[in-house]
């Protein structure tokens, strides 16, 4: 007598062509249905939620940027921190703002309150526009000149992370971002204070 020997021809075990039991169906319909409210969410994070910012792209030669924006910031030049100029627009102004390895240039001075219209472009490599300590993230692509209407709700100084690892010394790209407030005064030299101590330890 020949003993059963186990091949892949044999047909697998079973129960599949036996219809799904009532529970299993209800189970599929409550997940396709909450499918249906992630995707429809989608959208309405994007127009009720304002996570999902819509800004204007558009190409751009880097070069052409980088000469833009070193033009905006002779233009409205009020001051120098450590080689980089602090430049202050007109509120309704377009600013401009270039990521390169590795800084962010040049040092933005905006008030509280009025809008702008931020522009945002990388001269070399992808880098990654990070607000901090605020939750706000957009990549920076050479080539594109990413444009937002901004409205700075809070004074203070800020600091620019750069959230993509674009080189060797990406870990030291901070820039620097100053918000007024309607006085014209600001909370900078405090804040400035703390997150430079911070940075010591
Ligand atoms: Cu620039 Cu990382």
């Amino acid at each position: 007598m020949l003993t059963k020997v186990h091949t892949g021809l044999d047909a697998v075990p079973g129960i599949w062509w036996k219809p799904a039991h009532k529970s299993e169906k209800i189970w599929v319909a409550i997940a396709f249905a909450w499918c249906i409210v992630l995707f429809a969410m989608m959208p309405l994070w994007h127009w009720k939620g304002g996570q999902n910012p819509s800004g204007i792209r558009r190409h751009v030669d880097p070069k052409a940027y980088f000469a833009r924006t070193m033009a905006f910031a002779t233009q409205y030049k009020v001051g120098e921190d450590r080689g980089l100029p602090i430049v202050q627009p007109p509120p309704g102004a377009d600013v401009y703002l270039v990521a390169m390895t590795y800084q962010w240039y040049p040092i933005l001075r905006l008030e509280q309150g009025k809008e702008y219209m931020l522009h945002m472009s990388a001269l070399d490599v992808n880098h990654g526009f990070s607000l901090y300590p605020l939750n706000i993230n957009f990549s920076v692509v050479p080539g594109y000149d990413y444009a937002l209407r901004v409205t700075p709700t809070a004074a203070g100084d800020f600091r620019i992370i750069c959230n993509e690892f674009c080189g060797i010394g990406h870990h030291t790209m901070v820039g620097r971002v100053i918000v007024v407030d309607s006085a014209g005064s600001t909370v900078a030299d405090n804040d400035s204070a703390t997150i430079r101590s911070k940075e010591g330890q």
